[in-house]
C-alpha cells in the first residue's frame, strides 16, 4: 500500500449532444404549458424520479440520433440518476493502486450540468471483484487483513473523490449490495450470507466474506462513515419489497444491522419484477400491490430511508397494459409515502437494458412512450401522500 497513488480522473466534458430541457423541476410550479414529465412531477412533492444510465448510450458517437433521444429524454424525465455498471468496484479498481473514474465521472459532470442528482452504485457487491485482487488473494500475496485495509482505502477514496470534486451531487450511496442470497426466493429456503468462496461467476459465492469475514457488511458502513460523515448509506438487495423468504431474511439481517449500531442509513428495494409474478401462487409468497404496499410500510417503521432502486417489470408481447398498471401500483405503493424519498428504475428504454428482450421498460427501442410511462405519469398526477 506504500505504493505511489495514481488516480486517473475524468477530464470534466460535458456531452456536445444537442440537449433538451434541463429544467425538469417547474412542472408544478410553472403554468406555462410544458408538458409534464416523471421528474417534475415528482419534484413538486419533494420526490426524485430516477434512472440508471450507461454511459457508452449516454455517450454514443455511432449513432446520433439515437443518442440524442436518449439524452434529451433522459434530461427532461428525471431528476436523479445512477451509473449502471461504471461504478461498480471491478470497473473502477483497475489495479491495486489505480481507480479508472473516467466514466464514472463523465457521467457525474453530465449529472451536474444538467442539475440532476446522483445515485453511487455500489461499494462492496460479490458480483464485482476485482480480478487482481481474487488473483492476488489466491496466490498469497495478500492476507485477510490485507484486504481489509485495501477495502477501506478504495472506499475512502472513492467517496472522497465525490464528495471533493462534485459537492452535493451524490444523495445515495450503495455500500453494499446484495449480501443475501440466492437471487431466486422460490428456488431455495437458504437465506442468509452467501456462501464464501472466489468464485462468484459459477457459484454466487461471497469473496467479500471469505476475506473480510462474517462481519464485512458492518465493516464497510463503518468505513463509509468514516469516509464521509455526511453521506446517505444504503444497503441494497432485490425480492425485499414483497412477501417472500428472501425478503423476510434482508428485513431481519438489516434490522439487527441498524439495531447494532451500524450507520447504515437507507434500504435499496431494487424491485426487478415479471409481470408474471401477478400469477404466481406459491407458499410464503404474496404478489400484489397490497402486499408491496405492506411491505413498504413495514420498510418505513425501521426508520430507514427507503428508495425504490432499480426498477423494471419485463413482459411478454401483448402485456403492454398489464406491465403499465404494475408500474403505477409500485409507485403508488412506495413514492408517496413519507419516508420514500426516490423512485428508480434500471434504464428507461428497451433499448438500453440488462434484460432487453422482455422489454421492462417503458419508453420502447425508438425510445417513444409505452403505455407504462403514461401510467407512471397519471399515477404521479393523482398523487396520494401519507
Ligand atoms: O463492457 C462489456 C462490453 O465491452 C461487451 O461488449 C459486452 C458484451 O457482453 O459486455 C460488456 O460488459 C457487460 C456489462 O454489463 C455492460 O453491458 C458485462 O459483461 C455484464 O456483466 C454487465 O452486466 C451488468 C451486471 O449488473 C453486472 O455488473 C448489467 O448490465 C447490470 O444491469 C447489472 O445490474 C445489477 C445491479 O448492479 C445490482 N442489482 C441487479 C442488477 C441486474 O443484474
Amino acid at each position: 500500500m506504500g505504493s505511489k497513488i495514481a488516480i486517473v480522473v475524468a477530464s470534466l466534458l460535458v456531452s456536445l449532444l444537442p440537449l433538451g430541457c434541463a429544467d425538469s423541476g417547474s412542472v408544478g410550479q410553472d403554468p406555462s404549458p410544458m408538458p409534464a414529465s416523471l421528474a417534475g412531477l415528482a419534484e413538486a412533492h419533494g420526490r426524485r424520479f430516477g434512472t440508471a444510465v450507461v454511459h457508452d448510450a449516454l455517450f454514443d458517437t455511432t449513432q446520433p440520433e439515437l443518442a440524442r433521444r436518449y439524452t434529451t429524454t433522459l434530461a427532461r424525465e428525471f431528476n436523479l440518476l445512477v451509473p449502471e455498471s461504471e461504478l461498480k468496484m471491478a470497473n473502477v479498481w483497475t489495479a491495486e493502486s489505480t481507480l479508472d473514474l473516467r466514466k464514472a465521472d463523465r457521467i457525474a459532470a453530465w449529472a451536474v450540468a444538467h442539475n440532476v442528482k446522483m445515485r453511487a452504485h455500489s461499494l462492496v457487491w460479490y458480483r464485482s471483484v476485482p480480478p487482481w485482487l481474487v488473483a492476488g488473494y489466491r496466490r498469497g500475496d495478500y492476507s485477510r487483513e490485507q484486504v481489509a485495509a485495501l477495502v477501506q482505502w478504495y472506499i475512502s477514496r472513492v467517496m472522497t473523490h465525490y464528495k471533493a470534486s462534485y459537492p452535493g451531487l451524490v444523495v445515495a450511496w450503495d455500500v453494499v449490495n446484495e449480501a443475501i442470497g440466492p437471487n431466486d426466493p422460490t428456488t431455495s429456503d437458504t437465506f442468509g450470507l452467501r456462501p464464501v468462496g472466489t468464485d462468484f461467476q459459477d457459484s454466487g459465492a461471497d469473496f467479500w466474506r471469505l476475506t473480510l469475514g462474517d462481519d464485512y457488511v458492518e465493516k464497510a458502513f463503518h468505513w463509509a462513515r468514516a469516509a464521509d460523515p455526511d453521506a446517505h448509506l444504503f444497503y441494497n438487495d432485490d425480492h425485499a419489497e414483497f412477501p417472500n423468504p428472501k425478503g423476510e431474511a434482508i428485513y431481519t439481517f438489516v434490522t439487527a444491522l441498524k439495531a447494532a449500531g451500524t450507520p447504515i442509513d437507507g434500504i435499496g428495494l431494487e424491485c426487478h419484477l415479471d409481470v408474471s409474478y401477478l400469477d404466481m401462487s406459491l407458499p410464503g409468497i404474496v404478489f400484489t400491490p397490497e402486499a408491496i404496499s405492506a411491505t413498504v410500510d413495514r420498510w418505513i417503521r425501521t426508520g430507514l430511508e427507503v428508495q425504490v432502486t432499480e426498477a423494471d417489470i419485463s413482459m411478454k408481447v401483448g402485456q403492454d397494459d398489464r406491465q403499465a398498471k404494475l408500474y403505477a401500483d409500485l409507485l403508488r405503493a412506495s413514492l408517496p409515502k413519507a419516508g420514500v424519498t426516490a423512485f428508480t428504475t434500471w434504464g428507461f428504454t428497451d433499448l438500453v437494458s440488462w434484460r432487453a428482450a422482455s422489454t421492462p421498460l417503458y419508453f420502447d427501442r425508438d425510445i417513444a412512450p409505452k403505455p407504462a410511462y403514461h401510467a407512471l405519469l397519471e399515477a404521479l398526477r393523482t398523487w396520494d401522500g401519507k
